[in-house]
């Protein structure tokens, strides 16, 4: 009996990296799996690889700031499985440059993807879970989502904080309903996101100075939180806080 047996979850940003991690995880463990995801062929490719008679992973396309596209994702999960019982808004984008050259295009492209893209995710998940019996929603926040840092536009920063009080206000507002909240937050790991810093020598040495563990982690570190939040294992957890990050917010 898996941990997940019989839970259907949509997994935004799951075409790669740790929502891929996550898709497969939460497969194993006997729950369907839908990955909403803008990359469509990676995101086909990795459904396929997943997809079982018995567990399901199929892919569609998603936009996080795609109102309809929400709503047809929603539709069609009801429509294949008749309900839904987890969330994870793990879609999300990064930005390296310092505040002075962000322009604010820059800034409204992080907050809306990171930011907004969950609360729509929320917002258009929410009366399916009430349906369902209630539920579990994780917001994948980020290590910068708790401090700051000194070697990147903000803006990042400000949109993972966002998310993790986003997380607090939905946990309070809908415990009676039976749906949880809780917000991730992992710290480097080693995704297509980190790509570009883990191939610069001396960037990486930089990065890695600031993990007590002296390492980036893997997306499975993170996708076995995730399952936590996700079972039925957790269900006196909402509105709290995982950290995953080698130790760097224990500083
Ligand atoms: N990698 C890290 O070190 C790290 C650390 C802390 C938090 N995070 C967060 O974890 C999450 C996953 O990141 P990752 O490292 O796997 O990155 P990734 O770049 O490998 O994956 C991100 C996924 O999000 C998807 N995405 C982007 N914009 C989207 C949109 N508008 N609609 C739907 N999907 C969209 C991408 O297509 C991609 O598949 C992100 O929210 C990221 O901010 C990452």
């Amino acid at each position: 009996m898996g941990r997940l047996e019989n839970k259907v979850a949509l997994i935004t940003g799951g075409s790669r990296g740790m929502g891929a991690a996550e898709a497969q995880l939460f497969a194993e463990e006997g729950a369907h799996v839908i990955i909403g995801d803008i990359l469509e062929e990676q995101g086909r490719t990795t459904a396929s690889k997943i997809d079982t008679p018995d567990t399901r992973c199929l892919f569609e396309r998603l936009d996080v700031l795609n109102v309809s596209n929400w709503k047809s994702v929603i539709q069609t999960i009801v429509s294949k499985f008749g309900k839904l019982d987890v969330l994870v808004n793990n879609a999300g984008v990064t930005s390296r440059k310092m505040l002075l050259d962000t322009s604010e295009a820059e800034w409204d492209r992080v907050m809306d993807i990171n930011c907004k893209g969950t609360f729509l995710g929320i917002k258009t998940t929410i009366p399916v879970l009430k349906n369902s019996g209630g539920g579990s929603i994780i917001n994948i926040s980020s290590q910068m989502g708790l401090v700051g840092a000194d070697y990147i536009s903000p803006q990042y920063q400000a949109s993972k904080g966002a998310v993790r009080l986003l997380t607090k206000s939905v946990a309070i507002q809908y415990a009676p309903n039976n749906i949880r909240c809780n917000s991730i937050h992992p710290a480097p790991i080693e995704t297509d996101m980190t790509a570009e810093v883990r191939d610069n020598p001396e960037a990486f040495q930089n990065m890695l100075r600031r993990i007590p563990m002296a390492r980036y982690g893997k997306p499975k570190e993170v996708a076995y939180a995730a399952l936590y939040l996700a079972s039925d294992e957790s269900s006196f957890v909402t509105g709290s806080e995982v950290v995953v990050d080698g130790g760097w917010t224990a500083q």
